[in-house]
């Protein structure tokens, strides 16, 4: 068996791999700490000759993106997992992993020395870090402000939009760290969700509550949107990608109280049919697609099944992006289902957060291994299901897990302490970057069969052929799992307790 387990400790690691500094705050697991001077990393993946493959592990017990490299073998070992890769059968393309520029992920970060400050902004997406290549950001605010604003919010009615600006947000919050993350990743794609109109448009005239866009401003609408593109684009930030707007059932039935607009289907369909759509098209980001719902899973896939009967709806509409919030209860099938029904418009993941539940009190677990597991399971499950992206919420929160106008905190992937000068790497963190560091955009989901249900595990093909596939121990005690590969053999591995595992190979 020893032989099986010929891990040796790369030289990849001599290429300034630096080690997580730990700090335990005693919530069953352990944050990694960074600051001016110090920050955890891991380089750029050199990827060994055929017959090898290097595995980066993390694990409720402390490992963080440890790297080791394995041989390949044709000898069989009994396993209490086997998963058998199938090259043939291929399943989606990914578009990425990423996390969302709000006002208080940029308030949080501006808090901090600049030192500090480059070290998050590194953390997600440098080639040492997690290499994220997308980026959400609110039009105006959302409840991860500290205020409720719009980009026109006279009292009275402005059709022509001339007293449309940025706010102060966007310039000392948004704008800078985005242009910044930009140079950190060429890759980097951004898109865009506004939580609700001006008031003045909207049947309620306020931002929150149960209310809906005015018919007679649909068009000006549109070009509210269009022009937030236009102020983003004259500081070298294109859009990728528009939604809708975030979670539309908010203004319909307004529980949370959050900056919110009410969307009906056939509204949101007629909107994007004659208004959006036409208006993106005629405007200079007409390659810039267009992503429908950005709402909870429980409306999949009739919410968008009623929107898209209008045909010319369903035509401007590329992909449809949902939310994470209630995805214990609601099946993975409705994703499956909803991509039956629609096979040519992609699955996109584009907020998740832990703690938005009022039975989660605490609000910021720090090292909470448990809140890790969740994001490392909703990942698997979604890609397993067709979903071509996960796009985490705040990218950084202080330890209230906010600022939030609404008081409506939640956890998040970095905490930032500004009091020290520094900030804290979750295992959320290491959890989303196991899938977002090494499946780059391009990948194509492969068929990995298993028997044995202890772990879960996806496969993927990068676009320069390499073979990716992680696997998650999901029990408390120790698995062997072997790997089947027809063309290269067999990988026999240890999974710790509780323990993620990304194994790349050519
Ligand atoms: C930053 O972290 C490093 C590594 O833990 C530590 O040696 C150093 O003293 C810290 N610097 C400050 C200013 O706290
Ligand atoms: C395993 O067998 C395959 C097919 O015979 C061969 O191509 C491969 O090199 C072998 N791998 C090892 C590690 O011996
Ligand atoms: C996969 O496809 C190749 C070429 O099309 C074929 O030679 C090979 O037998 C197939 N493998 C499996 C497992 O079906
Ligand atoms: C921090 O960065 C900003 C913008 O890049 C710069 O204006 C400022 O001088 C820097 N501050 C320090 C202390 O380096
Ligand atoms: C809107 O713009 C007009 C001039 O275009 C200006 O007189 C007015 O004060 C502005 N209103 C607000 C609320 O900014
Ligand atoms: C869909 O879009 C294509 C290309 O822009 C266009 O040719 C076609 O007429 C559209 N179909 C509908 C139903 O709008």
């Amino acid at each position: 068996m020893q032989r099986f387990y010929l891990l040796l400790i790369l030289w990849i690691c001599a290429a300034e791999s630096l080690p997580c500094v730990p700090r335990d705050f005693g919530n069953g697991g352990t944050v990694c700490v960074c600051n001016a001077t110090y920050c955890d990393s891991t380089p750029e993946l050199e990827i060994p000759e055929i017959g090898s493959f290097v595995r980066y592990v993390s694990s409720r017990d402390g490992l963080r993106l440890d790297p080791t490299e394995g041989a390949f073998t044709n000898e069989s070992a009994t396993a209490d997992v086997t998963l058998q890769l199938d090259l043939n059968t291929t399943f989606q393309t990914i578009h990425g992993f990423g996390g969302a520029f709000t006002d208080a992920a940029g308030i949080n970060i501006k808090l901090l020395s600049n030192a500090t400050a480059d070290y998050i902004l590194r953390s997600y997406f440098g080639e040492e870090g997690s290499r994220y290549n997308l980026g959400r950001v609110p039009i105006g605010g959302s409840d991860f402000s500290t205020r409720a604003y719009t980009y026109d919010d006279t009292q009275s009615v402005d059709t022509q939009l001339h007293n449309f600006s940025l706010a102060e947000e966007d310039i000392k919050y948004k704008i800078p760290l985005m242009q910044e993350a930009l140079r950190m990743n060429r890759d980097l794609r951004f898109f865009a969700s506004a939580w609700t109109a001006p008031p003045w448009m909207k049947t309620n005239n306020d931002y929150t509550g149960f209310g809906f866009l005015l018919e007679e401003y649909y068009q000006v609408y549109a070009e509210y949107t269009v022009k937030f593109m236009d102020e983003y684009k004259s500081y070298g930030l294109e859009m990728w990608a528009m939604t809708t707007g975030n979670e539309p059932s908010n203004g319909i039935v307004p529980v949370a109280g959050i900056n919110s607009m009410g969307w009906t289907p056939s509204g949101m369909g007629k909107w994007v049919a004659e208004n959006l759509g036409p208006t993106m098209s005629k405007s200079e980001h007409k390659d810039t697609i267009i992503l429908a719902f950005d709402d909870q899973k429980f409306g999949l896939p009739w919410y968008v099944s009623d929107m898209f009967s209008n045909k010319v709806a369903k035509n401007y509409t590329a992909g449809i992006a949902f939310h994470w919030y209630w995805d214990s209860i609601v099946p993975s099938w409705v994703i499956d289902r909803t991509h039956y029904h629609f096979p040519e418009k992609f699955l996109i993941m584009t907020e998740a957060s832990v703690g938005d539940k009022p039975w989660q009190f605490d609000k910021v677990i720090l090292g909470s291994w448990e809140r890790g597991e969740m994001y490392i399971t909703d990942i698997m499950d979604n890609l397993q299901h067709w979903v071509t992206g996960w796009v985490d919420w705040n990218l950084a929160l202080n330890h209230h897990g906010g600022p939030n106008w609404r008081s409506n905190f939640v956890d998040s992937a970095i905490i930032v302490n500004a009091e020290n000068d520094e900030f804290y790497k979750q295992p959320m963190f290491y959890g989303l970057a196991h899938f977002s560091k090494f499946i780059p955009r391009g990948s194509v989901r492969l068929k990995l069969s298993q028997e044995g249900r202890s772990t879960i595990a996806v496969a993927f093909k990068t676009p320069d052929n390499k073979i990716v596939i992680v696997l998650y121990n999901t029990l408390t005690e120790n698995q062997h799992a072997v790997i089947r590969d027809q063309e290269r053999g067999n990988i026999n591995l240890q999974l710790p307790p509780k323990s993620i595992h990304t194994i790349v190979y050519k």
